[in-house]
């Protein structure tokens, strides 16, 4: 398997954790190079279901090494908890978690500085993991990294340093009561003797891999409209989930990566506030969040969905150069009477076919639709491609016209089986 990244090309929840656990098959490392546990991505076997927030998802297949890039905010509380759930699942992480030592570390005053901004200033709708925070920290270059944590001298005066700030960022600003460092220092203190076995160089290791001919698969999290470049800003989450983001947080070369895989819902759905043009009528919303279970994984919040948006998805194949297309949940769209693809957006006399950068177009617009029909049948027992009824066939050539690239397979259910590869070019 070529080295491949693998990510979301709408809002997130696209079935990213399904289709990166199919491909994990093929490949030796898997690594995530951006987000933190504001992800969640659920892979289903045999009926039993993982639902991972740090973790990789190629770690359900027995011997392939995960990785916890660089570029990831890691909350060592919220890791150690992961890694017990799935252990008491019968999965072990022992000598095949990695995490960077150049990973920046969450700490309590992030997560109550996300849900505190939250409440007092614009709302994103944040997973208030502490992610935008911590991200800040990083690049105010005043955060602690896990190299930091696990040096006693570094760790004291860094955690000092940055308490000083943030207590009084919280007293002066919020009227919240302050950190102490003594409850933290002990608690983080412990949790680096549990975590320090998986703390290495894992930039290097990748790339002494990739010179073995080893294949490494770039897990991203949440979504390309989600990108704090590339996406709906401010709306966003706050690290690069784009195809640029899987080597500045892996620390790999551009020269090193193969092939970008673009995982695309059949229709839209996004979690927390912000534009979304296709958005449904309350009727379909409830309709289409019920079939497709669009209860966010992390927060259990109630997805909002809507139509297929092909100037999101557009942009999306554009930002990362996407070469391929996997479609999923096109079973959730199996009861519908027609569907529509949005085409272009409508604002104040002027026709978009191209995503605009301009919230207020995108909050304002009216999408154009141009509606297909639906085939009102069963896909979830369909096994492939050439056995999916002539209208479901008829919509992904559709997408795949629009869109300009390939689709190579589809998702028709949760489990890993429920998945067939596009072979057959059928021609309506
Ligand atoms: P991720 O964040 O991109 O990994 O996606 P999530 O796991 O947050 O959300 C996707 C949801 O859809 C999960 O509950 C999956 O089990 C489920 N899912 C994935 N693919 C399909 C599919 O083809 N059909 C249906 N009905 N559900 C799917
Ligand atoms: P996966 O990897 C969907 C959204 C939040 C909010 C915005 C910022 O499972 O696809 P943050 O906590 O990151 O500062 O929140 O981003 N968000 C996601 N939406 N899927 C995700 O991850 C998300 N991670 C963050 O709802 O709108
Ligand atoms: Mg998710």
């Amino acid at each position: 398997m070529p080295n491949t990244v693998i990510l979301g090309a709408q809002w997130g929840d696209e079935g990213k954790g399904k289709v990166i656990d199919i491909y994990a098959a093929k490949a030796d490392y898997i690594v995530r190079y951006q987000g933190g546990n504001n992800a969640g991505h659920t892979v289903v076997i045999g009926g039993e279901e993982f639902i991972l927030h740090l973790i990789p998802s190629g770690i359900l297949h027995k011997g392939k090494i995960c990785i916890i890039g660089n570029g990831v905010v890691v909350d060592p509380k919220a890791l150690l908890e992961e890694i017990e759930t799935i252990s008491k699942k019968g999965i072990s992480v022992d000598g095949r978690l990695l995490i960077s030592d150049q990973a920046h570390v969450i700490f309590p005053y992030h997560r109550k500085l996300d849900e505190l901004k939250e409440g007092k200033h614009g709302k994103i709708g944040t997973t208030k993991r502490g992610i935008g925070p911590c991200y800040a920290d990083k690049v105010a270059r005043s955060g602690i990294r896990m190299a930091d944590l696990l040096d006693d001298k570094v760790f004291r005066i860094k955690l000092k340093d940055n308490l000083d700030e943030k207590n009084e960022i919280l007293s002066k600003i919020y009227d919240a009561p302050a950190f102490s460092f003594d409850a933290i220092y002990a608690e983080y203190t412990a949790y680096a003797s549990k975590i320090r076995k998986y703390i290495t160089d894992t930039g290097h290791i990748l790339n002494e891999a990739i010179k073995k001919r080893k294949n490494v698969m770039f897990e991203g999290a949440q979504g390309t409209l989600l990108d704090v470049d590339h996406g709906t800003y401010p709306f966003v989450t706050s690290s690069n989930a784009t195809a640029g983001g899987a080597c500045t947080g892996t620390g790999v070369g551009p020269n090193k990566i193969d092939k970008v895989i673009g995982v695309v819902k059949a229709y839209t759905t996004r979690v927390g506030e912000g534009p979304f043009p296709t958005e449904f009528g309350p009727d379909l919303m409830d309709r289409i969040r019920k079939k497709g279970k669009e209860f966010g994984a992390t927060t259990g919040r109630p997805r909002r969905c809507g139509w297929f948006d092909s100037l999101v998805v557009k942009h999306s194949v554009e930002v990362n150069g996407m070469d391929e297309v996997v479609v999923t949940k096109l079973d959730v769209l199996d009861d519908l009477e027609s569907i529509k693809i949005c085409t272009a957006y409508k604002f104040e006399g002027r026709t978009y076919d191209r995503f605009p950068a301009n919230l207020r177009a995108m909050e304002g617009c009216q999408p154009v639709y141009e509606e297909l029909p639906g085939w009102k049948s069963d896909t979830t027992q369909v096994t492939s491609y050439i056995k999916l009824p002539a209208n479901a066939k008829r919509y992904l050539n559709r997408i795949q016209k629009i869109l300009d690239k390939k689709i190579v397979l589809i998702s028709v259910g949760c489990d890993r089986k429920q998945t067939f590869a596009r072979t057959q070019p059928a021609k309506l």
